[in-house]
Parts: C-alpha cells; sequence; structure tokens
C-alpha cells in the first residue's frame, strides 16, 4: 500500500486560539508520522480579510513559532506558506472555470458573512476553490479539519470530480475528510462556536493579565455560589473536559453538583490546567522566537518540497488542457 498524503491548511488571520488546537492543530501533529503530511499557511485565503501587510507577514511567522513549539516536527512533516507554491493560483483558476457560480451561491461560510452585514468581495466567493486547488495539487487522500470545513471539502471532491470528467482521466485524487468528532465544536467564552470573528477566543499561548481576563469573562448562569450546578451545560466545564483526565472531571463534576463551588473557582481550575497544558510549549516557542532565520528556513524548505509535488500533478493538467507552458 502506498503511504497517504494528509494534508491541511490554517488561515495566519490572528492568534491561534485554543479551537484551533483542539479541532485541527492537534490532530494535524499527531498525523505527522501517519503518512506524507503537508501542512501550510493559507495566506491567500487570510487576504480576504486581512489587508494589513505588516500584519499578514507577522501572523506567518507566528504561526509557523505556535506549530513548531506545539510539536510539528519539519523533518517529518512538510510545513509551508501557500503563496510559496504559485501552481495552486494555477490550478484555482482553472477549477474556477469548471465552478458553477450556483455551488458558490450555497458556500455556508459566505452566507453567513452576508447575513453578518459584511459587504462580499470575489476572493471571499471563490474561497472554496482556492482551497479546493490547496487540497488538490498535492494529490490529498485526507484532509484533518474541523466540523465547519465539510462543506468546503465537499466542494473539492465536486470539482476534482468535474475535471476528471469533463477532461477524461485520473488527473485528480478526491480527498476525505478527517473530523474528531469529540471535539468537533470547541465552545468560546461567550458559548457559541470559539472563532476570532466572534472575539470570544482564548489564546493557546497567552500569559499575563489580558489571558487570565479572557478566562474570567467566560459566560456563566447566575446560580449563587453556595447552590448546586449542573456541571453539563456550563461553558467553563466544557472547556475543563478538554484538559482534565477522566478522573479529575469526576472529581470537579462532583463538586458542582455539591454546591459551594463557584464559578470563579473552576475558571482558576480552568486557567491552571491552560498553563499546565501548554506550558512546555511556551517555552520552547520563547527559544524559537530567537531564531527567526530557522522558522524562515523552514519555510523554505518546506516551499521547496510542497513546489516539486505540486508540479508534478500540474504538469499533466496543463498538458490535457491544452494550456502553454514556453519557460
Ligand atoms: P476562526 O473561526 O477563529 O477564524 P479558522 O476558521 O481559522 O478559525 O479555523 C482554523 C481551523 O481550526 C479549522 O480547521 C477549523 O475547523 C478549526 N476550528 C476553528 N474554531 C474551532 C472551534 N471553535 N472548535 C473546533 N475547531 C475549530
Ligand atoms: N478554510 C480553512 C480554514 O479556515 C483553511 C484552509 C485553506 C484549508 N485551505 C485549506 C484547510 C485546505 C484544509 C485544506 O480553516
Amino acid at each position: 500500500m502506498s503511504t497517504k498524503t494528509i494534508l491541511s491548511g490554517i488561515q495566519p488571520s490572528g492568534k491561534l486560539h485554543i479551537g484551533n488546537y483542539f479541532g485541527a492543530i492537534r490532530q494535524h501533529i499527531a498525523m505527522q508520522d501517519e503518512g506524507d503530511a503537508f501542512y501550510f499557511i493559507a495566506n491567500y485565503h487570510s487576504l480576504t480579510s486581512l489587508r494589513d501587510g505588516k500584519q499578514l507577514y507577522q501572523n506567518t511567522i507566528d504561526v509557523t513559532l505556535d506549530y513548531l513549539a506545539l510539536g510539528l516536527d519539519p523533518e517529518r512533516a512538510t510545513f509551508f506558506a501557500q503563496s510559496d507554491v504559485p501552481q495552486v493560483t494555477e490550478l484555482a483558476w482553472i477549477l474556477g472555470t469548471l465552478t458553477p457560480v450556483s455551488m458558490m451561491e450555497k458556500g455556508v461560510s459566505y452566507k453567513d458573512k452576508i447575513a453578518a452585514g459584511l459587504s462580499p468581495n470575489i476572493g471571499l466567493f471563490t474561497y472554496p476553490i482556492l482551497q479546493a486547488a490547496d487540497i488538490l495539487i498535492y494529490h490529498s487522500n485526507v484532509v484533518p479539519v474541523g466540523e465547519d470545513q465539510k462543506q468546503n471539502i465537499e466542494i473539492c471532491r465536486d470539482l476534482a470530480g468535474k475535471f476528471n470528467r469533463e477532461y477524461e482521466g485520473e488527473y485528480l485524487i478526491l480527498p476525505e475528510e478527517h473530523i474528531v468528532k469529540s471535539v468537533a465544536v470547541v465552545p468560546g467564552t461567550d458559548g457559541r462556536k470559539m472563532s476570532k470573528s466572534y472575539s470570544n477566543t482564548i489564546p493557546i499561548f497567552g500569559e499575563g493579565k489580558a489571558f487570565k481576563k479572557s478566562i474570567m469573562s467566560i459566560q456563566t448562569d447566575s446560580t449563587a455560589l453556595e447552590d448546586p450546578k449542573d456541571p453539563e451545560t456550563d461553558n467553563v466545564f466544557a472547556l475543563i473536559k478538554l484538559f482534565a483526565s477522566k478522573e479529575e472531571q469526576d472529581e470537579i463534576a462532583a463538586k458542582y453538583r455539591a454546591g459551594g463551588y463557584g464559578y470563579g473557582h473552576a475558571k482558576k481550575e480552568l486557567l491552571g490546567f491552560i498553563q499546565n497544558y501548554f506550558g512546555e510549549a511556551l517555552e520552547k516557542r520563547k527559544q524559537l522566537e530567537k531564531d527567526i532565520d530557522y522558522v524562515k528556513d523552514v519555510l523554505a524548505e518546506g516551499g521547496k518540497k510542497a513546489r516539486i509535488r505540486a508540479e508534478q500533478v500540474m504538469t499533466p493538467i496543463r498538458e490535457v488542457a491544452g494550456i502553454v507552458r514556453s519557460f
């Protein structure tokens, strides 16, 4: 059996949060030994919402630091920036010529953004096409992502199928998504899905007062301190569950039910769990920050490997589509 290709991307549009970690990054790192892993920073995708060039560049470096600190091993997984593989935008254009406008109009994320009052740009509209190219250009088999990406992967499969039928050959491989059900949606401080767009995030690498504040701001109901509480309906407990062992969870749940244990106590326990869980990685990140040249090298090396693979997939596609390439 040949090794499978695992691929995923993450947008560098802000500080990574624990929803990103449990929904995506943890799986990326765990899967780096399960096949030929490719992980990239989707900087072109971020352009649809972030137009501060310095910030986008800095976020790209920061996300690389985060991944390296959290255990991404560049010897085992290919880690790179989307923009280091020009074949991706080339394929995205070709796929776009096969994409019905109606397919994009059904995009849940696109529709949500319009409903929220955002005036959409074409980049946002065609976002799933670029994402499909990201996946297809490496002949990826498995795409580990959070639940919210399911539709984009379906669109990707649809487009791969359309291309293969149109040009009568197995030029593109149809990928499968890999979604970890138990942590499919990590709640944010307001109980909605944790997301940069809702300003309800808890960062992976937080420190100091602002970090404590983000945890203390988690919304809870108004049950009095002395009264018994239901752990299963509480946001703080939902987050504690991500970090605590089964025994620790049972112990804390018992305290909730007994009464005399306030949400403030639970938040302090959560803070301790988070600091403990990411403590080692935070120290590693601080070391890596001192050697940004190394971080840039990781991206450059990853980009080189990714380009080689992408060109192997792209060459026959250009040929069959009749696209001239004179260099
Ligand atoms: P955000 O919603 O903060 O903008 P992204 O859309 O950049 O996050 O998501 C990056 C990755 O993290 C995706 O694979 C996504 O599914 C996952 N993810 C984001 N938020 C959550 C969450 N609250 N719970 C689980 N996974 C999440
Ligand atoms: N849309 C993804 C997100 O917001 C990021 C992404 C871009 C991606 N291209 C991808 C994820 C390809 C998986 C595969 O999280």
